[in-house]
């Protein structure tokens, strides 16, 4: 798919016969100017149909007439709901009902009339391409047939200056991103092994010329990761902990780090998980570190000036077996403290621990963590939206900015400091759970304990919104690949203030 801007307008476009489908969009209610200079290219008759069909212009609703021995043959008809309503996200629903709208007609060579929604043009451009490319996303990996149409080959955004090239570019780029991590989700645990994790990160260091370091159990022995090694004792697959560098060329003004939950597989361990709780697909457990390593891949193509990104991932399974975890094991993590592991199905945070410890001691202005870290953040958020920790009020609203103009939701909550009672153990210095109610909260304050208080630091807890099961707004159903445009927006936009 190669995407173009052109100052074309519909019709001059149409008239022009380059294309096959058009696809225009339209507010309710709206005077008929548009339909007019549609009728002066199709040929009169166009409103008459629309009333016959009932075409009310609601957002995401989607008119399709066909002309047999014309160019373009296909007319779309994009319902944008009310003018004054129209904004980002709208503009992002109508071009993928008309991109999902173009590949049922067959098209190849789309054109896309949509206005502007209130932003400037750079910003509509970067929407609807972005909506058009994620939108189409089909995982054919493991089918033996392909069971989908083929993409279309060039979509024109009409009525923008040819001068986009740049943010052509970047979409492509984090679209990349984002379909990289998609992958690494949709994958199962047979496949997407931590070696797996490594792997893909060797691919993006040589492809795009970052540093990587794989650290082995040996190594992370030596360095003490107590927390993080415990969970994957009992899977005959080795934990992988992955350390991927950006240096930017030129002078270093920010560093920050990117940590992901990198559980390829979640059992439970011996809190086993039961039926109902969804175990067969823990192979999403490693949804943080998708959303990592596809930040990675864009922002190593995107190359932004300034800012030294580390991306870093305690890769392993949590399984049983003879040598497993116990509940009631006690371990210490790299930086000394001692957890009584209260339920082994609480692992996430075990691995973040020492992945939090290991950044922590790099020279660094941030660190973001994202993870598939508990079931309450599901119940108290839902599949849309993810939630967000963080002490640092500047460090958050970057975050829920660079969330929103990516189109992903993040909903800040209380790092509510009396409720590390709930985490204090008779024996040891922490347990890794404590009670249910506000389980997301104490879950990010158990990763509290493990960073630096001068460093700004934020979690994203985004168990709800690594999978679709019917699919949502851009996203197929499956995995969405969310995080990545939060995490190379903010990125780009120079990370912490
Ligand atoms: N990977 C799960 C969290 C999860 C649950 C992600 C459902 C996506 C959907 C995590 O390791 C886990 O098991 N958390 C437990 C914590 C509990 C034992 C305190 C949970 O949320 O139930
Ligand atoms: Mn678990
Ligand atoms: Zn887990």
């Amino acid at each position: 798919m190669e995407f173009r801007c052109t100052p074309a307008d519909a019709s001059s476009w149409a008239s022009s016969g380059n294309g096959d489908t058009l696809a225009v969009g339209l507010f309710s209610g709206e005077d008929g100017t548009t339909l007019e200079a549609l009728e002066a290219h199709f040929g009169p008759g166009l409103k008459e149909r629309l009333e016959q069909r009932r075409f009310k212009a609601k957002p995401g609703e989607v008119l399709s007439f066909d002309w047999l021995g014309r160019r373009p043959g296909t007319l779309l008809l994009v319902g944008l709901g009310e003018a004054e309503a129209f904004d980002l996200a709208g503009l992002r629903r109508a071009a993928a009902a008309a991109a999902k709208a173009s590949l049922a007609a067959g098209g190849t060579d789309l054109g896309l009339a949509l206005p502007l929604a209130g932003v400037e043009p750079a910003e509509a451009v970067s929407a609807i391409a972005g909506a058009v490319r994620l939108s189409l996303y089909a995982d054919q990996r493991f089918k033996s047939e392909a069971e989908t149409r083929p993409l279309p080959e060039r979509v024109s955004l009409l009525g923008f200056e040819a001068a986009h090239d740049g943010v052509l570019a970047a979409v492509g780029a984090t679209c990349a991103g984002v379909e990289l991590a998609r992958e690494l989700v949709a994958a199962p645990p047979n496949v997407v092994t931590p070696q797996a994790l490594a792997d893909t990160a060797a691919a993006i260091a040589r492809d795009f010329g970052l540093e990587l370091k794989v650290l082995e159990r040996a190594d992370c022995e030596a360095l003490g990761m107590g927390a993080y090694l415990a969970v994957s004792q009992a899977s005959s697959l080795p934990p992988k902990f992955i350390h991927l560098t950006y240096h930017p060329a030129g002078e270093v003004r920010r560093r920050v780090a990117l940590v992901g939950k990198g559980l390829t597989f979640d059992s439970g361990g011996y809190n086993l998980k039961t039926a109902g709780s969804q175990i067969e697909m823990m192979k999403y457990d490693m949804g943080g570190s998708a959303a990592v390593l596809g930040a990675a891949r864009a922002i190593a193509e995107l190359k932004p000036e300034g800012i030294e990104v580390h991306m870093i991932v305690a890769a392993c399974e949590n399984m049983i077996s003879g040598d497993a975890l116990h509940p009631g094991d006690i371990v210490t993590a790299s930086n000394g403290k001692t957890i009584e592991v209260n339920n082994t199905d609480a692992e996430g945070r075990l691995t973040l621990a020492d992945a939090l410890v290991y950044a922590c001691k790099l020279e660094l202005d941030a660190v973001v963590d994202l993870a598939t870290l508990t079931g309450a953040v599901v119940i108290a958020l839902g599949e849309e939206i993810a939630g967000l920790w963080s002490p640092s009020d500047s460090l958050a609203e970057a975050l829920v900015t660079a969330g929103r103009d990516g189109g992903e939701s993040f909903w800040r909550l209380p790092l509510q400091a009396s409720y590390i009672e709930g985490l204090k153990s008779p024996v040891a210095d922490l347990k890794n759970t404590g009670p249910r109610p506000g389980g997301s909260i104490t879950a990010a304050l158990f990763l509290q304990e493990f960073v630096r208080p001068d460093l700004a630091w934020a979690h994203l807890d985004i168990a709800g919104t690594v999978w679709s099961d019917k699919g949502r707004g851009l996203d197929p159903a499956g995995a969405t690949g969310f995080g990545v445009r939060t995490l190379v927006n903010w990125v780009r936009s120079g990370g912490p203030a």
